[in-house]
């Protein structure tokens, strides 16, 4: 339907009025990558900002709307990073912008340890709603992902009087000095930050493409499901644990799935041993997977859960929502802080779940990753050697980026390259993984599916350009 230069777009539905040019074009480069404006604020950047505060790509952006973002120079491009998982909506959604406008005219901070708000409640009452589970439960919010994770633990210890926490190889839960130590890659994100905090045992994970060669994915996971009795023995007693954390896909490990028998026995044993489950659902939640949350494709129902990241559609706000009885456990005034469940965040949080919890999203979501899933696997056959695994789920992906695929050996270097030159050529795409040699792809769910497949052209040009070897 046109109303004069502005078109009100079928799909996404909620993203309300576009601009005809928005929301038809795709990648549009007016000068080289990086253009000069941007290489002027990244040089300033680089002044006045600690090169420990790293950026993945030489762009300054001046604006961004749905799956697309605009540089300072004018260059048009389509983010397949969403902000590291933050944007399942996409970028200044209609009707978070509107939540936004409308109260900060109204209240901007009033924090919540002096006295009540409605959109505080309101966003609990709909996370406890909504979270895998029929029991009564609670919400406490905070502001980052790490300080969801940090508040779960004290909530747990709380709770259970047991101070061990079970956390698992690959495993990505913050920065904080507690969650730092719950964080298990070491170069990227503890390297001289030490000492760490006591009471983190680690477990392995499955991953069932670094299996041995000699086991099936089935014998694999079966072992990993016996030698929990074993960990339970030789790492910690069950009896000293207060939670047992896990992401239900792992996120920075480079979005390696949990097998669901394996979930389901930690499940089991939690229940044998009074220890909580805690699903971190930080990154693999809201719609990410192609359902609400990641667990849910396990049947998995986790005692407390952390979520941040896509719940506010950009705003920094975290929960963590849990059975009602575990959650009164810390004394009042253990919990909180002064920015926590900040006004201007919950109703962000309440109008990006209305977007997100609706059968439509989640559907066009799922429609993404196959698409997603369909070029990523034609990438890998044309390119065993350098694409050894595509995984993930729904549209939750990355490609692996190996030597070859017999040896599997991670190849970091040819990783960066494929996302350089993406970059290079109007998509934004960014690394992960253990070894930091997958490519990610975390786009808004919402990106109109053409736009999708230019962006995987772009891809699937980068991966050719790296397998050719021509960049240095
Ligand atoms: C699974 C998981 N937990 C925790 C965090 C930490 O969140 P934040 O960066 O908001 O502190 C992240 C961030 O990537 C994550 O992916």
């Amino acid at each position: 339907m046109m109303v004069s230069s502005v078109i009100v777009v079928e799909w996404p539905p909620y993203c309300g009025t576009m601009s005809e040019e928005e929301s038809l074009a795709g990648i549009e480069l007016r000068t080289e990558i990086p253009g000069p404006k941007s290489r002027e604020i990244v040089a300033r950047r680089e002044a006045a900002i600690p090169s420990g505060a790293a950026r993945l790509t030489q762009i300054a952006v001046d604006h961004a709307r749905g799956a697309l973002v605009t540089d300072v120079d004018g260059n048009r491009f389509i983010d397949l990073a969403g902000g590291i998982g933050v944007l399942a909506v996409g970028h200044t959604p209609t009707a978070v912008v509107d939540a936004l406008t409308e109260q900060a005219a109204k209240l901007i901070h009033m924090c919540a340890i002096v006295s009540s708000y409605e959109s505080y409640v309101a966003l609990a009452e709909r996370l406890n709603a909504l979270t895998p589970g029929d029991h009564p439960k609670k919400t406490v919010l905070m502001n980052s992902g790490a300080e969801a994770v940090e508040t779960a633990m004290n909530i747990a210890r709380a709770h259970t009087g047991r101070q061990g926490i079970v956390v698992f190889d690959g495993a990505y839960h913050g920065r904080t000095n507690l969650t730092m130590s719950m964080t298990s890659k070491f170069n990227l994100f503890k390297k001289g930050f030490g000492p760490f905090a006591p009471e983190v045992y680690r477990f392995p994970f499955p991953n069932v493409y670094r299996r041995p060669e000699s086991m099936t994915e089935d014998q694999y996971v079966a072992w990993h499901i016996e030698n929990l009795a074993h960990c339970f023995t030789a790492i910690v007693d069950p009896s000293h644990v207060a939670a047992l954390v896990v992401e239900p896909v792992q996120g920075e490990a480079g979005f390696v799935p949990a097998p669901h028998a394996w979930l389901r026995r930690l499940r089991e044993l939690c229940d044998q041993h009074g220890i909580l489950l805690v699903a971190d659902e930080i990154q693999s939640g809201m719609g990410r997977t192609g359902r609400m949350w990641a667990i849910e494709h396990s049947g998995v129902v986790p005692d407390l859960m952390t979520i941040a990241k896509s719940v506010a559609g950009g705003m920094p706000l975290s929960a963590v929502t849990g059975r009602a009885e575990v959650m009164d456990a810390p004394h009042p005034g253990g919990l909180g802080g002064t920015y926590s469940g900040n006004p201007l965040a919950c109703v962000a949080a309440l109008a990006s779940i209305g977007i997100v919890d609706d059968d439509s999203f989640l559907a066009h979501a799922n429609d993404l990753g196959d698409l997603m899933r369909r070029r990523l696997e034609k990438m890998k056959a044309s390119y065993p050697d350098l694409i050894g695994d595509v995984r993930g789920v729904g549209p939750m992906l990355v490609m692996e980026i190996v030597h070859d695929a017999a040896s599997k050996r991670p190849w970091m270097e040819a990783a960066s390259a494929i996302t350089a030159e993406t970059v290079q050529n109007g998509v934004i795409t960014i690394r992960a993984g253990l070894y930091s040699n997958c490519v990610r792809f975390l786009p808004p769910l919402d990106m109109p599916l053409e736009l999708a497949d230019e962006a995987f052209d772009v891809v699937e040009k980068a991966v050719a350009v790296v397998a050719a070897g021509d960049r240095g």
